[in-house]
C-alpha cells in the first residue's frame, strides 16, 4: 500500500488579474490542481465565490488576514509589489514559514529571495530549496525569455556579452495598456475610415490624417503614456542613474543572479522599447562568442538542445513570415528564434530575433512550475 503525502495548503492572492488568470488556465490545463490544497484570497471580495477550478473550494478568504495566509504551507501571489512589500514582512514576523512564490519584482534583488526559471536554473533552485530558502520570483518577462531563447550558448558558456533591442508588447504594462492600445488603433481608423474608403484619396492626406490623430487630444494615453498604435515608445519604466531604464537595467543583473553568477558576470545591455503588439515580447539579439569556431548548424544544435520549446526559424523570408512574430507566438509556450546569423564584423558576432509569450514564459509559467517544483520537494 503507498503511503498517501500531505497536499500542501497553497494559497492564491490576485488571481483575477491577467497574469493569475494564465496561472489558473495553466494550471488547470496541466492539471496542477489536483495535487494540491488550493485555497483562494481576495483583497476585495472577501466571502465571495472562489473561482470555478473543477474542485470543491470553500468561499474567498481575506488576503489581509495574516493569521489566515499564516496558516499556510506555500502562498502564490500575482497581486502585486505593493501587496509583498506589506504582507510578506508581518508574516515572517508572525512566524510564518511557508513558501512565498511571487510574480511581481519586489523580491528580486534580495539575497534572501531566488528568481526562479527552471529550465535555466534547476540548479540555483534546489541548491537555495536545500539551504531553506523561501522566496521565490519570477524574473523580468525580456530576461526570462532571452535566457529561454539562449539558454543552450549561457549554460556552455558560450556567451560573453549579450546587446538586446527589445520590442515590448502592451501587455508588460498592464491589462489596461492593452486595453488602450486598441482603442487608439480604433480612433486611428475611425477618423481616417472615410478617406481610406474613397480609392481616389491621396496617401499623404491619409498620413496626415493619421499624424494629426496621433499628435491630437482625442487619443487616449492615460495607461501608456503616449500613442503605441501606429508609433512606438523608447522607454519603459523609471530612469536610473547611469542613462538606462530601469527596464534595461534588469537585463544585466537578473540575468546574472539567475545564472547564479557573482564573478565573471556576464555583460547584458540595450535598448528597451514598447510596440504594439499585444502580449509577446521581440528581441533583437547581438551577442559575443567565446568561440568563433561554431558554425550556425553547431549554435542552432545547441540551442535547441537546450530546452524543448526553443523552435528554430530557417533564414528565410516565407519562414520569419510565417513563424517568426508575436502574430504567430502569442497563447503558445514556443520561444521562437529566427534571423540566425554571424554578423559581416566578425565570426565571433552572433545575431538573432526570438519573441516569446510575455505571460506565459515571461510570467505565469515560471511561477507554475515553480509550485510543482516546491510541492515535490514537499
Ligand atoms: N517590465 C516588463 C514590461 C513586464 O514592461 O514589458 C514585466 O516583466
Amino acid at each position: 500500500m503507498g503511503v498517501k503525502l500531505k497536499m500542501l495548503k497553497v494559497g492564491f492572492v490576485g488571481w483575477r488579474g491577467m497574469v493569475g488568470s494564465v496561472l489558473l488556465q495553466r494550471m488547470m490545463q496541466e492539471g496542477d490542481f489536483s495535487s494540491i490544497n488550493p485555497v483562494f484570497f481576495s483583497t476585495s471580495n472577501v466571502g465571495g465565490n472562489s473561482p470555478e477550478i473543477g474542485v470543491q473550494l470553500p468561499k474567498l478568504s481575506d488576503a489581509y488576514s495574516v493569521e489566515q495566509l499564516a496558516k499556510l504551507d506555500v502562498i502564490v501571489t500575482a497581486q502585486g509589489s505593493e501587496y509583498t512589500q506589506k504582507m510578506l514582512p508581518e508574516l515572517r514576523n508572525k512566524g510564518f514559514s511557508g513558501y512565498w512564490l511571487d510574480a511581481s519584482s519586489g523580491l528580486r534583488m534580495d539575497d534572501d529571495a531566488v528568481i526562479a526559471l527552471d529550465p535555466i536554473n534547476k540548479t540555483v533552485i534546489d541548491a537555495a530549496l536545500n539551504n531553506g530558502i523561501k522566496n521565490y520570483c519570477v524574473g523580468n518577462c525580456t530576461v526570462s525569455l532571452m535566457l529561454m531563447a539562449l539558454g543552450g550558448l549561457f549554460e556552455q558558456n558560450l556567451v560573453e556579452w549579450v546587446n538586446n533591442m527589445t520590442y515590448q508588447a502592451a501587455s508588460g504594462a498592464g491589462a489596461n495598456s492593452m486595453r488602450e492600445l486598441l482603442s487608439q488603433s480604433g480612433q486611428i481608423y475611425l477618423n481616417v475610415k472615410d478617406l481610406l474608403n474613397d480609392s481616389s484619396s491621396n496617401i499623404l492626406a491619409i498620413d496626415d490624417n493619421v499624424s494629426q490623430t496621433l499628435r491630437g487630444s482625442q487619443i487616449k494615453t492615460q495607461y501608456l503614456g503616449a500613442p503605441l498604435a501606429g508609433s512606438v515608445i523608447p522607454w519603459i519604466d523609471c530612469a536610473v542613474e547611469n542613462g538606462q531604464t530601469r527596464e534595461e537595467w534588469k537585463g544585466a543583473a537578473e540575468t546574472n543572479k539567475i545564472l547564479g553568477l557573482s564573478a565573471n558576470t556576464i555583460k547584458v545591455d540595450g535598448l528597451c522599447v514598447r510596440v504594439g503588439s499585444m502580449r509577446c515580447h521581440s528581441q533583437a539579439i547581438t551577442l559575443k562568442l567565446t568561440d568563433k569556431k561554431l558554425s550556425i548548424d553547431d549554435i542552432t544544435q545547441i540551442l535547441l538542445n537546450h530546452n524543448q520549446w526553443v523552435k528554430i526559424i530557417p533564414n528565410n523570408k516565407p519562414d520569419t513570415l510565417k513563424y517568426l512574430s508575436p502574430a504567430a507566438v502569442s497563447g503558445t509556450l514556443d520561444i521562437v528564434v529566427g534571423r540566425l546569423r554571424k554578423l559581416t564584423f566578425g565570426e565571433d558576432y552572433l545575431t538573432l530575433f526570438t519573441v516569446g509569450d510575455q505571460l506565459l514564459w515571461g510570467a505565469a509559467e515560471p511561477l507554475r512550475r515553480m509550485l510543482n517544483i516546491v510541492v515535490k520537494h514537499g
